[in-house]
């Protein structure tokens, strides 16, 4: 055993991790937060639910209070419906072995523990075999509105409930089968954007009007409101080539949000063979997150006010 390793095991790091470790991972080895845990070899851990201070359950409760009513008519209705069907409380953090047991008979998904942000390939793994990947840890009273890695409130209140809809969750499958694929075809900034601009920040027309179904705008009290009723975003119907070819904001809300019709339509749009569509995108230049382009169907043209002209990922 090496110097390195040495240190990094003392410090509580196991040591066949190094390299891949992020920071929010090493923290809570060195924090002790993990020590005694067993950090499996698909990053996974047992969620630690004797972890959760009352500081905690109380920001649960906080989020989830001020989501739950501002949602109502702004998010479409198989999230109401999974939020129901789980029966996730406001109380407190769920316990992830309650949530599985409706997912599991509802759709055969699951949430499974990880101490945060896991590789590409691990986090593609888990979708591909209807397992999501959900940060244990809450975030701090101080970082309800604004917080830089994806903690249990967003992993759980924004993604878990659109699993019971069937045909979201084959979407959410498909997705990671074709994360795999991606990998070894070198386009995976390409399958990103699409997961961005549907599952993070994605929009959708009903005949009540358009509602919200992307995770991360549902679990930011600020662009649940933005995304929907301000006019400096752009508002563009769903294309997947399009969408491939799209940079995007993650210091700000999005530039523009695209919107699908129906969770069908997601789905069929995506079915096809990706391997030709990359080859061809690939020649063609990128698109700015704030660009409207040819063919675009416009929903509504962005005022881009307020838009910063820092870079787009
Ligand atoms: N059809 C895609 C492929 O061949 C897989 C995929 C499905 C990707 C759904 C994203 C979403 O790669
Ligand atoms: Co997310």
């Amino acid at each position: 055993m090496d110097m390195q390793s040495t240190a990094a095991s003392q410090a509580g790091t196991p040591a066949g991790f190094q390299g891949t470790l992020t920071d929010k991972l090493k923290e809570q080895f060195d924090a002790g937060l993990l020590s005694g845990q067993e950090l499996r070899p698909d990053f996974t851990i047992a969620q630690p639910v004797h972890r959760y201070t009352e500081s905690d359950h109380a920001v649960w409760r906080k989020l989830y209070e001020r989501q739950a009513s501002m949602l109502r008519g702004r998010v479409c209705d198989e999230f109401l419906q999974g939020l129901s069907t789980l029966g996730m409380g406001k109380d407190r953090v769920p316990d992830f072995e309650q949530l599985n047991e409706t997912l599991m008979h509802a759709t055969g998904w699951q949430v499974v523990a990880v101490p945060g942000l896991v590789p590409d390939h691990v986090f593609f793994e888990h979708l591909a075999n209807r397992r999501f990947p959900a940060s244990w840890w809450m975030r701090k009273p101080e970082q309800l509105d604004y917080l830089q890695e994806p903690d249990c409130f967003h992993d759980v209140f924004g993604h878990v409930p659109l699993l019971i809809n069937p045909v979201f969750a084959d979407y959410m499958e498909a997705y990671g089968k074709g994360g795999l694929k991606a990998a070894s075809l070198n386009a995976l900034d390409m399958l990103a954007r699409l997961y961005w601009y549907t599952v993070e920040f994605g929009l959708i027309r009903t005949d009540a009007g358009l509602r919200i179904y992307g995770a991360g705008i549902l679990s930011s009290q600020g662009e649940s409101l933005y995304s929907l009723d301000s006019a400096s975003p752009n508002r563009i119907g769903f294309d997947v080539r399009r969408i491939m070819r799209t940079r995007y904001r993650i210091d700000t809300f999005q530039k523009t949000y695209f919107v699908i019709d129906s969770f069908e339509q997601l789905f069929d749009a995506t079915r096809p063979d990706f391997a030709p569509l990359y080859e061809s995108l690939r020649a063609l230049p990128t698109l700015g997150a704030g660009d409207v382009a040819e063919g675009d169907l416009v929903l509504n043209a962005g005022t881009r006010e307020g838009w910063s002209d820092s870079d787009d990922v």
